[in-house]
């Protein structure tokens, strides 16, 4: 059994093309070796990325049993912890999804969109016209408020700053600590391992605080967020989840969930500003209040075109054949989210940012999976997708903005998301619109 070929530079090689231009790598790795090829990458070793929808599906559906994603994803354990959905494998894993994806569903989203609108009008207020904006940064602010309402059901400023300031701490030092075991070695006071200690002691402190807080709350039964929903949730034996593993879980939808949908609207904000064309239709449509479908369709196809994430990884616990390749047990395979995006026999023009393609073609399964797939597919799809949809329905109107840089804001690759290497730089040129609620009234 071969692996397909592929760049034979060294692995770090490999790694700093592909963290300084991922997408262009990709594209030229794929036009040298074809749909499937081999690639070694330090910190990631070695894995075979597949760039043709029917491996991928063959990938996604079927018998799931010889596919490990956790075991590919365990490097995030030291932090997420060893119940985190995103750590887990087999039956361990599927209990834990089941729990988590009734919250998940779509009149559970579709109830959190007046919160997310909330949210981002409180936002847009607070951008000053003549102000420049970093993009990824406030919206980071704002998708993690609405992780800690809807999620977490928790409102009040106060509690909210203190979770994003220990939280954000552990998140934002993580990817090194993950990747490198050594790194969290705690050598004493001072030493790296022991502030990463420290500041996971801190997040977990208020973690644990607002569950056990939550546990007593008269209001357990009513109340719809997520946690609440998770603590009286019941798996088939009947047994409810405990601290930890709320802990864990709470800890894995923030991570999971805050940064990649900042980062997926400041492409949205960076793809509409370089589209006056796009642009202008949205507005338009946004401002004749015309339905939803070309506001949903800008939000696809810039995840088509800025997939946040590209490696929903399986390894094979069995020899597979895949892509007309027989896959020897080990190996690491990877869909390559952004390659099938931008296939000229699946999306003519492939490289244009044209919602109109999501209204008119019709996509064809497994064409479009930025959220990967299968049993192991994003939970926070449909939240993520409303998160960028109501933050879009609030902000466009509102206000024009000219991006800063003259050139578009390259991709880079930050801990395991492609995101833009300046957080898309923007400056407020006028107020279009007052926000919808009086200033004052959403300050309170
Ligand atoms: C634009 C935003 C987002 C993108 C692009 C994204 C993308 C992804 C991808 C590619 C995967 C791996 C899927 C696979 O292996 O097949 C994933 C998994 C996951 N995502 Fe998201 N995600 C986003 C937002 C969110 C949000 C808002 C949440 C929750 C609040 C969330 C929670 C999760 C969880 C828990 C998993 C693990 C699922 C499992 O292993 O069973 N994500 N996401």
């Amino acid at each position: 059994m071969a692996l397909p070929p592929g760049p034979r530079a060294p692995a770090v090689v490999n790694l700093a093309r592909f963290a300084l231009w991922p997408l262009q790598t990709l594209h030229a790795w794929r036009g040298r070796y074809g749909e499937a090829f081999t690639v070694r990458l330090t910190g990631f070793g070695t894995g075979v990325y597949v760039a043709n929808p029917q491996a991928i599906k063959e990938l996604f559906t079927g018998d799931q049993s010889d596919l490990h994603a956790g075991e590919a994803n365990s490097f995030m354990e030291p932090v997420l912890g060893a119940h985190s959905v995103l750590v887990l494998d087999g039956e361990e894993h599927m209990r834990q999804r089941k729990l988590l994806l009734a919250p998940f569903g779509g009149a559970r989203v579709e109830a959190a969109r007046e919160t997310i609108r909330e949210v981002a009008e409180r936002e847009f207020a607070s951008w000053g016209v003549g102000e420049r904006v970093v993009v990824r940064e406030r919206m980071r602010r704002l998708t993690f408020e609405v992780i800690c309402r809807v999620v977490f059901g928790v409102t009040e400023r106060e509690r909210v700053e203190r979770l994003r300031e220990r939280l954000v701490a552990v998140i934002d030092g993580s990817p090194i600590f993950m990747v490198v075991g050594a790194a969290r070695k705690d050598l004493g006071p001072g030493s790296p391992g022991r502030t990463f200690k420290r500041r996971l002691a801190a997040a977990d402190e208020v973690l644990e605080a607002e569950i056990e807080a939550r546990r007593g709350e008269e209001d357990l039964e009513e109340r719809t967020d997520v946690l609440s929903l998770l603590l009286r949730a019941r798996d088939e034996q009947g047994e409810g989840m405990t601290t930890r593993e709320l802990r864990d879980e709470l800890f894995t939808m923030l991570a999971a969930g805050h940064e990649t949908t900042a980062t997926g609207l400041a492409f949205a904000f960076e793809l509409l500003l370089r589209n006056p064309r796009v642009l202008g239709r949205l507005r338009e449509e946004l401002t004749a209040k015309d339905g939803d479908e070309y506001l949903d369709a800008v939000a696809k196809e810039t995840l088509r075109l800025r997939p946040v994430i590209d490696g929903a990884e399986r390894t094979l616990t069995a020899p597979r054949t895949l892509a007309g390749w027989e896959l020897p047990a080990g190996t690491k395979v990877y869909p390559g989210i952004a390659l099938v995006h931008t296939r000229e026999d699946l999306y003519g023009d492939p490289h244009t940012f044209r919602p109109e393609r999501f209204l008119e073609d019709g996509v064809e399964s497994y064409s479009w999976i930025p959220f990967g797939g299968g049993i192991r597919r994003c939970i926070g799809a449909a939240l993520a997708q409303a998160e960028m949809a109501e933050v879009l329905r609030v902000g466009i109107p509102a206000l024009e903005l000219t991006p800063v840089r003259e050139r578009p804001d390259p991709v880079v690759l930050r801990g395991i998301t492609l995101a833009p290497k300046h957080g898309v730089e923007v400056r407020v040129v006028r107020r279009l619109a007052p926000a919808s609620r009086p200033v004052a009234e959403l300050a309170a």
